[in-house]
């Protein structure tokens, strides 16, 4: 169990370089994060996201533990103009709780804090055009959010230097799920 209760406080000196090694003393135990999530709240300076965020709903997510520690993750993410589902594999880097994808444009995603249960919060980062995106993502079991774990949220967003009006929780949805209709 003690792998699965990362108190704040630790997951907030992890996000110092420095500090990366206490996740790794403590390690990501996968099987915590395998299953099926609910993405209630996302967090971005990339123009892209501030443009449209206002119009996004809650996505979906099912997380896959493979062999080798590889995690399967599929998406289902409402857009305006759809239902978009999606999925890539994502291989461990070497660092606690880093996993990187090469298809569909080169991206590494972070698992910054979990209590191995009910949340996580994933820093998902990706380069495009040169410059590196980053997109923080909470991650729930359920789609209603504790004012404790919504909290934690904003506070990691604002630790990642995004401010309030880069922060947006998002509304319920029903009409794009994992399952294909
Ligand atoms: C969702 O994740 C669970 C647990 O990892 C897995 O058993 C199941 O096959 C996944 N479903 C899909 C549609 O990928
Ligand atoms: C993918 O990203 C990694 C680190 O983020 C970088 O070292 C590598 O050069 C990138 N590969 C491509 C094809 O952009």
């Amino acid at each position: 169990m003690r792998t699965a209760v990362l108190s704040l406080g630790v997951a907030l000196l992890c996000l110092l370089p420095a500090e990366a090694e206490d996740l790794g003393a403590a390690g990501l135990d996968e099987s915590k994060v395998a299953g099926r999530w609910y993405i209630p709240a996302m967090a971005s300076s990339s123009p892209g996201f501030l443009q449209k965020k206002d119009e996004l709903k809650m996505a979906m997510a099912n997380i896959t533990v493979l062999g080798g520690g590889n995690l399967k993750i599929s998406f289902a993410v409402p857009y305006p103009a759809g239902c978009k589902r999606s999925e890539g594999i994502y291989r461990p880097t070497g660092s606690p709780g880093q996993f990187h994808s090469a298809e569909r444009g080169n991206k590494t995603v972070q698992v910054l804090d979990t209590d191995g249960q009910s949340y996580a919060v994933i820093l998902a980062s990706r380069v495009k055009d040169g410059k590196t995106l980053h997109m923080l993502r909470l991650y729930s079991r359920t789609q209603e959010v504790s004012p404790r774990v919504a909290e934690l949220f904003k506070n990691l967003a604002e630790k990642k230097g995004l401010s309030s009006e880069m922060i947006r929780m998002l509304p319920r949805q029903e009409e794009c799920s994992l399952e294909a209709a």
